[in-house]
């Protein structure tokens, strides 16, 4: 019995095998597919796995098997959520350690009834509005106040960055008007006055939305606002500010801008539902905000397809989930977490523990061990950091293929990156360490990226200015359970 099982598998597999050899080059480069469409795209995230990659690989594997069950572990914005809706199977499940992708993955999958959604939305605006020109000396004229009466440079660090709360409760007390101040640490460094006054309006507005799932809808529209309308500077998922000279002209029309997310989100809702509608999608979504180690919410052995795209790298010298998303999380109040969670986030994420004095090999990977060795030998706190980083992901490799049902597929997209003029091969790295936890290896696809949002140059070394090429190419290691 137990070789019939072994001989199907083997069968699967080199079915799968042939079908991914038939495809052409270019395939996985989606060079002029729209990765925007439906709910995709209602809120930027770092690192997105561009939409068609598992809308393919949906498709594929359902030629050789049925899918019932898809999870991504590290599913970030959704994107192989909506996916999994639009491709109706049966239980999609996702997970995420970062609030904020929590909320708008939710929010991209809760089909919402549009005509409910408009009426909401077009009442709210209404409202916005007639608050603003009700008031609107009150929300304009905060800049000159603080600039003129207080003679404050509102561009700096210190005395309205620090001490926002304080100036902006004495204009409201002066203005005789009912409204609460927002405050969190360093509100007056990453926002100018009259930009805090329209947002915290808008936010109150918000608020009196009943309908839970509306209301995260649009709050996922106001947290993209409050990037926008934020002294960061502009495409960047760190937190880095405008310079001061760029702070003092920037005078974002908040209101103008809030309407055009919006209404382009509520689009977007419109045409994912029609989409669902059409595909008799009746597909059952759960979310889980767990750490990928400890998977607690899916039961074991239930997975059919997994598809995911892991982290590249440490959150402090990779992508840094957590600042990107703070601002956002600071203004929305959603989770009840403390300013110090918020800060800690990154921490939390794959690699934020740190190894400064060592660590042993005792990850079952012999090409990272081989980079280990050599990265340390240059520099012992980088290789700890390295370490740290593979490390969780042998635990998240255990974790999820724990869940992932005997025969089922593992899709992982992953980037290779440089340290330290090492290449670390995390796609090989993953198959050695995931051989450890019965999966076993089936094939690699290999892809240009060509629309992931996230720097193609990065400084690997950690040398300000020094940069090395890393990660214009993708590798997609395919896994199956035993
Ligand atoms: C490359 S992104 C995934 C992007 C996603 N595929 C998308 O299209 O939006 C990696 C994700 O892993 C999450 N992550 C990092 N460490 C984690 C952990 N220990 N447990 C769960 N999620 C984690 C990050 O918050 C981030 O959202």
């Amino acid at each position: 019995m137990k070789q019939k099982i072994i001989a199907h598998k083997l069968k699967t597999d080199k079915k799968l095998i042939s079908i991914l050899k038939k495809l052409p080059n270019n395939y996985w480069d989606f060079k002029n597919e729209n990765t925007k469409e439906y709910t995709h795209s209602i809120h930027s995230y770092p690192a997105v796995m561009v939409s068609p990659i598992s809308r393919n690989i949906i498709n594929i594997v359902n030629k050789v098997m049925k899918v019932d069950s898809l999870f991504d572990p590290f599913s970030g914005s959704g994107t192989v959520l909506v996916e999994g809706m639009l491709a109706n199977i049966k239980t999609v499940y996702g997970n995420d350690i970062n609030p904020l992708a929590i909320l708008i993955s939710n929010v991209k999958t809760n089909k919402l009834n549009i005509h409910e959604l408009k009426k909401e939305v077009s009442i709210l605006l209404e409202d916005i509005n007639y608050d603003y020109n009700e008031n609107i000396d009150f929300y304009e004229r905060a800049d000159e106040y603080c600039k003129k009466k207080l003679q404050l440079d509102i561009t700096s660090k210190n005395g309205w960055g620090d001490n926002a709360p304080k100036y902006l409760r004495e204009y409201i007390n002066l203005n005789k008007i009912n409204f609460e101040v927002p405050n969190f640490k360093n509100i007056g460094y990453w926002f100018k006055p009259r930009v805090i006054l329209q947002l915290q309006m808008i936010k109150n507005h918000i608020l009196t939305i009943k309908n839970k799932n509306i209301r995260n809808f649009v709050f996922v529209a106001f947290s993209e606002l409050v990037r926008l309308v934020s002294n960061r500077r502009n495409g960047e998922f760190k937190m880095f500010r405008m310079l001061s000279v760029k702070v003092e002209n920037f005078t974002p029309n908040v209101l103008k801008e809030f309407n055009v997310i919006l209404e382009n989100n509520v689009k977007k809702m419109h045409s994912f539902v029609e989409a669902c509608l059409k595909n008799n999608s009746i597909s059952e979504v759960k979310i889980f905000f767990n750490n990928v180690i400890d998977l607690f919410d899916i039961p074991d052995l239930s997975i059919d397809l997994v598809i995911t795209s892991p982290p590249y790298g440490d959150s402090r010298t990779t992508v840094a989930y957590g600042e990107y998303s703070r601002l956002s999380l600071q203004w929305l109040d959603l989770f009840e977490l403390s300013e110090r969670e918020i800060m800690m986030i990154d921490k939390t994420l794959m690699g934020g523990t740190k190894f400064r004095n060592g660590f042993e090999f005792s990850i079952p990977s012999k090409t990272l061990n081989k980079s280990l060795e050599f990265i340390k030998n240059i520099d012992l706190e980088r290789a700890g950091d390295v370490y740290s980083f593979y490390l969780d992901l042998e635990k998240a490799i255990s974790s999820i293929a724990q869940k992932t049902k005997k025969g089922g597929y593992q899709f992982w997209v992953v980037g290779n990156r440089t340290v330290k003029g090492e290449l670390l091969k995390t796609d090989k790295i993953i198959i050695e360490i995931a051989s450890q936890y019965n999966m076993d290896y089936v094939y690699t696809i290999d892809r240009n990226i060509i629309n992931k949002s996230m720097p193609s140059l990065n400084s690997p070394t950690n040398v300000v200015g020094k940069k090395s090429k890393t990660m214009c190419n993708e590798h997609i290691v395919i896994l199956r359970k035993q």
